[in-house]
């Protein structure tokens, strides 16, 4: 009954009648507050790909099907949890089983349609109709566990933030509303180890491993799924075809190989676009199962750092992630970040910003206190040697440094973010998160944040002045709006900030890729060649404006 999925054809339709949970309801403060750091961020990204493993996407007729698919499931083992996932219109359920064991017995047992010209076996599959059975078995019974991840629209979302009874409250709702649920982060770890299962069978000991907003807990829903690949070293290394070329020619092959292997043989992935030449090469594909847009790059360990800090920083204090998120939010109604690349500020730097100023509350420490406290089981540097070390678990971090003094509330928090950018001196000085002080810029940049991994690096090069100005103005209007629409009026509080903005239009921000369904191309490679999402993404480049 079960096929493998290949090259998606839309043969199983059915819509769901389940009521999704409302996640609105629990308290964050409460949640943060109760639930100590449990486990490194290292361990839970272990536990994350140990249950992608663990796990199948399989497509049914509805929802009802999953009474039907619990049964034929039972004969392979144990089943740890059900998640129903609609995309498209297409109804699908994440099974995922206790033991491993079961994955490959159900894998053995799945068959092909006669379609299949290239069969490849993959963890997405077909439920397909037949005689229910039912089996014995003593396992608790599994309920299907029904997440909304949707985004509610402009209306529902101000609905929504005017039952709140505070500003505060408001960022908190937005929050909810917006953050990753359990399952999209389930999703997430899929889609890589869907690839992962791929490339295993051209290349030995590859990982391909999520960073970025998608695990570093500032994502929003559908934020895009940043991929890298990762390959086991020891001291005894095998002679490779590429070993007498240099690094970035060896990469830039090998992308373009996966790229075309990607189109051409891997089920749900649409679109690829290979952008080879710029600083760090990329694939950008679309990931049907679940619509996300995806960027795959090759061994960039800096990268998957910084996640863990950023993601250390939001596991500080709880205030930190909600701030962060509705910053985000209001920068892209107000369009001053997009998808798509420029002379504009990323959502990266903006979280450091918002980080910074958090540092400058008191209420995160700086860098060099992380790395101050580190042991020896922090230690971590990159293959070009960046030292990536600082102190891993927060709990370690002496009494007097744990920052509680600052209770200021997120209504507080966001107003004076804005205050504190709006009157910043940025002409003479820039951003340091590694000191956790204002520096004297080291660039002509408009905007100087330095790179807190690899100091000699901004990673906002590519902002210009007109941005920035167009970015502390916004500033000034957000403190005028929270100043004057009162509570109870239309407008009140961050719904305001929230409103969609359409003034620059000429600008011409909105994203051209997404959603498009074209084969393999290099010509948008032009676009980013001299564009600076890449050098603003991961500088490889010292030189430049330093
Ligand atoms: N990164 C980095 N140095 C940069 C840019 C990015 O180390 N100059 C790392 C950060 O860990 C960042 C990740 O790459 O989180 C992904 O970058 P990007 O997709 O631009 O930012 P996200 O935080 O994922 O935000 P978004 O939701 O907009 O994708
Ligand atoms: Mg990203």
């Amino acid at each position: 009954s079960l096929l493998n999925h290949y090259y998606c054809k839309k043969f199983i339709m059915g819509t769901s009648r389940l009521k999704s949970h409302n996640c609105f309801s629990t308290s964050i403060t409460k949640q943060h507050k109760n639930s100590k750091q449990e486990s490194t961020h290292e361990t839970k990204i272990i536990k994350r790909r140990d249950q992608a493993c663990r796990s199948l996407l399989i497509q049914v007729h509805s929802s009802n099907s999953y009474k039907d698919l619990y049964n034929y499931c039972l004969q392979f083992g144990d089943i740890s949890s059900m998640h129903h996932h609609i995309n498209d219109q297409q109804n699908y359920i994440l099974v995922e089983f206790t033991n491993i064991v079961s994955i490959k017995k159900i894998m053995s047992s799945a068959s092909f349609t006669k379609e299949d010209f290239t069969p490849v076996k993959s963890s997405i599959l077909w439920f397909r109709k037949g005689q229910i059975r039912l089996q014995k078995s003593n396992q608790k019974k599994v309920s299907l566990f029904v997440e909304n991840n949707m985004l509610p629209n402009e209306e529902k979302r101000t609905n929504l933030l005017n039952d709140a009874k505070s500003i505060s409250g408001q960022i908190i709702i937005l929050y909810e509303m917006m953050k990753l649920t359990d399952l999209e982060i389930r999703l997430r770890f899929h889609t890589a180890h869907h690839l992962e299962q791929y490339f295993s069978r051209l290349f030995e000991n590859i990982k391909v491993l999520p960073f970025g907003s998608s695990i570093n807990g500032f994502g929003r829903k559908m934020c895009d799924l940043d991929l890298v690949l990762d390959n086991i070293t020891s001291r005894l290394v095998f002679h490779s075809k590429f070993n007498n070329n240099s690094k970035r020619y060896e990469t830039k092959d090998f992308l373009g190989i996966l790229a075309d292997t990607m189109q051409y043989f891997i089920p749900g992935i649409l679109n690829v676009r290979k952008i080879l030449h710029a600083q760090v090469p990329i694939i950008k594909f679309c990931y049907n199962y679940t619509q996300t847009e995806c960027d795959l790059s090759a061994t960039n360990m800096t990268a998957i750092y910084m996640t863990e800090l950023l993601n250390l920083y939001g596991e500080m204090d709880w205030r930190v992630r909600p701030l962060v998120i509705a910053i985000r939010a209001w920068a892209k109604s107000q369009k001053l970040t997009c998808d798509s690349p420029g002379h504009w500020i990323t959502n990266f730097p903006l979280t450091l910003l918002v980080l910074f100023f958090l540092q400058q509350k008191k209420i995160l420490p700086s860098l060099q206190l992380l790395k101050l406290y580190s042991t020896h089981d922090d230690v971590r540097y990159t293959e070009n040697g960046v030292d990536c070390t600082f102190l891993r678990d927060i709990n370690k971090l002496p009494a007097d440094y744990k920052y509680k003094i600052n209770q200021d509330s997120l209504e507080t928090l966001l107003y004076d973010f804005f205050e504190y950018y709006s009157t910043f001196d940025f002409q003479t000085y820039g951003i340091c998160i590694r000191e956790g002080v204002q520096i004297r810029k080291p660039s002509r940049s408009a905007l100087h944040i330095t790179n807190p991994l690899e100091t000699t690096l901004n990673v906002s090069k590519n902002v210009n002045v007109c941005e920035l100005n167009r970015i502390i103005s916004k500033m000034h209007d957000a403190i005028y709006m929270l100043e004057t629409n009162e509570f109870g009026s239309n407008n009140w509080g961050i719904i305001s900030l929230l409103k969609a903005n359409n003034d620059n239009e000429n600008l011409k921000k909105s994203n051209t890729t997404k959603g498009q369904t074209k084969n393999i191309e290099e010509c948008s490679e032009d676009s980013y060649k001299n564009s600076y999402e890449i050098s603003d993404k991961f500088e490889v480049s010292v030189e430049a404006n330093i």
